[in-house]
């Protein structure tokens, strides 16, 4: 045995620790199955063992799941069928010991790990945070395929089965206890002993029955019509939630449904079937690619050559909407002392009203205790004054976008701050070069873009102006990182990365709504195409001001690639400023959206006039003209790669994940292809559609990811 140690005591009691040598986490791959495979006839042999305890030799991992690069190897069907079947077999083996197994779990226990202990008699698990046990195989385009889809109902009941298998939800030790997943919760200080008291308790004694899910539950699971709302409903769910995109849940539901009604064996089967579909399919291949992009962003570090400087005390300028929220993250997320300044105090006032808001919300959902969120809130610091300013590390300003308010603001907060302090700027717009003109230290400005809401969004641009210095650069990247962000490095170019991509989808479908489109059409394409919100919601969203203001300042960079529609400015006039002012392209009830109003038509001076619009054509207007400028940003290396790129664009905006990003989705098409319909659109529609040599170059050289 190599990754798997067995201790057997006197008294009957034996623990089996998995311990994958020389790796951090312990992952299912194929030869370690093979191990486990060998393991168990050993184990079944032996009448010295009352009661055997399964515990992991990595603190706070139990077990990572299947090997992702195996999923992603495997393009035969077969291939796939037959590894989902060897995991059934081991754990039906591993299931039929013939003394009870108590899985012991104290760290995080995701896939094949929750199956293996779906697989044993109880599980036990320590009362500590990072206990996580999910089934997160969706996420990755596939299903739990070694048992998790046909016994987990069997613990939890359908419903709550469903619920973490068809979202990939992660439950914490107490869920997994009140929802029978866990059969104890136990004190994580003493944890080795107690679930040695709970296995004596057990040693040498017959199993139980499957623990059953409330009568509740079962009234409604144990009768044909309440099993059929049950899944009905989670079919509607999973429909509206993935607009039919993703296959696995779906998949999942049928599989469970067949786990459920015709048994075990059943379930197994359909469940190996299922992964020989899913595994193979290009969702999944997409899905693993962005886990890859997302694990390949955990070690990315900034610039080269100079570590990060650490940030004791923070200082944020502006209580707005940006301000609020990123006073309220560091406080949460780093639990640094914040001073938050501002020149306004009911600003203040508002901006701390939104940090407590959004402290409340985290403790509604338990994700933090009533007394951490006086003491996280304790942190910040509303002030109208520099006063104490001296001792900030880094400080992050979100005030008005305005070059030469910023210039001044920059030059004044420099003189109260030490020479080495590190200046970020969330500009959306403006160049980060320009903003530190007149800032002595203006080597140590940088960029740090959030984007909105900045609780939920999980990129932010670190921008990196010529001359700048990387430690001052490397100090955002490794601070963003802390606030659980990813950051990526992009270069002080208008628009950033993001920004200057979604500005050409939005802008030509002001263009779309200019040749007669209505606007839920346009919304609707891109909403079925992937995208969360369509380009008209976006803007909505955004603030029409605001937009309008940046098209301007990215038109004026981009020329004739970026032209604008002659009435852009009557967009924003008379309080039309989107959803924070209840009427944009759509009526607002509160923050609802409810139907576009058609004066915007008449304000723009525009009719509506195509009744049958194609959404393929109308995706192919707003999505190619970012594909044409992704490749320019790649060749002026506004962002290092492809993957990052991707990556950027699927944080920042959304882009659909099951579409593998905008590189490559547009690789899938095949660059050519998408060369020779930007030609058509360039003669159809317009010279803007040309395709940039970039673009040619990249189709040249086979596409934009090097094979
Ligand atoms: P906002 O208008 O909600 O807040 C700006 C705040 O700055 C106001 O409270 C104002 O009183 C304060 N302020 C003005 N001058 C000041 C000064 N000299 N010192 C301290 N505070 C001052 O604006 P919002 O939306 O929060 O935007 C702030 C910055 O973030 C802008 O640069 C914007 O481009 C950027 N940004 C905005 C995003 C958005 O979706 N709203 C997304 C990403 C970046």
């Amino acid at each position: 045995m190599v990754s798997f140690r067995l201790e057997v005591g006197s008294d009957r009691l034996a623990a089996l620790t998995f311990d994958v040598p020389g790796a951090k986490v312990n992952v299912f791959s194929r030869p370690i199955l093979e191990e486990l495979e060998q393991v168990i006839p050993g184990l079944a042999a032996r009448e010295d063992v009352g009661c055997l305890v399964l515990l992991s030799g990595k603190g706070a991992n139990f077990v990572a799941g299947a090997d992702v690069e195996e999923i992603a190897g495997v393009t035969d069907p077969d291939a796939a069928e037959a590894g989902s079947r060897i995991g059934h077999r081991i754990f039906a083996a591993w299931e039929a010991l013939p003394f009870p197994t108590v899985a012991a779990i104290r760290g995080s226990c995701m896939g094949g790990g929750t199956e293996w202990a779906l697989a044993s008699t109880y599980r036990v698990v320590a009362d500590r945070p990072e206990v996580r046990i999910g089934l997160p195989e969706v996420r990755l385009g596939i299903l739990p395929g070694w048992g998790g889809c046909t016994r987990l109902p069997r613990r939890v009941g359908i419903a709550a089965a469903l619920d973490m298998i068809l979202a990939g939800k992660t439950v914490s030790g107490r869920r997994a206890l009140k929802i029978g997943l866990a059969d104890a919760l136990l004190p994580d200080a003493r944890f080795l002993d107690e679930v040695r008291d709970f296995a004596l308790a057990r040693r040498d004694r017959p199993r139980p029955e499957d623990a059953r899910p409330d009568f509740k539950e079962l009234l409604l699971e144990r009768n044909p019509l309440g099993r059929k709302i049950v899944f009905d409903q989670a079919r509607k769910k999973t429909l509206e939630a993935t607009r039919g995109q993703y296959p696995a849940p779906l998949r999942a539901i049928e599989v469970v449904r067949v786990g459920v009604e015709q048994g075990a064996r059943a379930g197994f089967d359909a469940e190996a079937r299922a992964v020989a579909d899913l595994a193979t399919s290009r969702v999944a291949k997409n899905l693993i690619h962005v886990f890859r992009l997302t694990e390949e962003a955990k070690k990315a570090n900034g610039l080269p050559g100079a570590p990060a400087r650490p940030v004791r005390q923070l200082a944020v300028l502006g209580a707005g909407v940006m301000g609020g929220g990123i006073a309220q993250l560091a406080a949460h997320e780093a639990g640094v002392p914040i001073r938050l300044k501002d020149v306004d105090d009911r600003a203040l006032a508002s901006g701390m009203a939104h940090a407590g808001q959004l402290f409340e919300r985290l403790a509604r959902r338990h994700r933090v205790t009533k007394p951490e969120v006086r003491r996280q809130m304790a942190l910040l610091l509303p002030t109208l004054s520099y006063a104490g300013f001296e001792r900030t590390d880094l400080v992050i300003e979100a005030i008005v976008e305005k070059l030469a308010v910023k210039q001044e603001v920059f030059a004044e907060v420099a003189r109260h701050l030490r020479p080495d302090a590190v200046l970020a700027s969330n500009t959306s717009s403006l160049s980060i070069a320009a903003i530190g003109e007149k800032t002595p230290h203006r080597e140590r400005v940088v960029g740090m873009h959030f984007f909105n809401p900045v609780n939920r969004m999980p990129l932010v641009e670190v921008i990196a102006p010529a001359g700048c210095e990387p430690a001052a650069v490397n100090t955002v990247f490794a601070f963003a990182r802390r606030l659980g962000k990813t950051p990526v490095l992009v270069k002080d170019t208008p628009g950033f990365l993001v920004n200057r991509l979604l500005m050409f989808y939005s802008i030509e479908a002001l263009w779309l709504l200019d040749a007669g489109h209505r606007m839920e059409d346009l919304d609707r394409a891109m909403t079925d195409w992937g995208m969360p919100l369509g380009p008209m919601a976006l803007t909505d969203e955004v603030g029409l001001d605001v937009a309008v203001k940046v098209a301007h300042i990215l038109a004026a960079a981009f020329g004739d690639r970026l032209p604008l529609p002659g009435w852009i400015d009557r967009l924003s006039g008379e309080g039309r400023l989107g959803t924070k002012t209840g009427s944009g392209f759509y009526r607002y009830d509160g923050r609802e959206r409810q139907d576009p109003d058609p004066a915007v038509y008449e304000i723009l001076g525009i009719e509506p006039r195509i009744e049958h619009p194609d959404p393929g054509q109308i995706a192919d207007r707003m999505v190619l003209p970012m594909v044409n400028e992704a490749a320019r940003c790649l060749e002026e290396q506004v962002v290092g790669s492809a993957a990052e790129l991707d990556l950027a664009m699927i944080l920042g905006t959304g882009f659909p994940p099951f579409r593998g990003g905008l590189c490559r989705w547009a690789d899938q098409q095949g660059l050519d292809e998408i060369v020779a319909t930007l030609e058509r659109l360039e003669s159809a529609v317009g010279d803007r559609f040309r395709p940039s040599d970039a673009l040619r170059a990249r189709a040249a050289a086979g596409g934009f990811y090097p094979r």
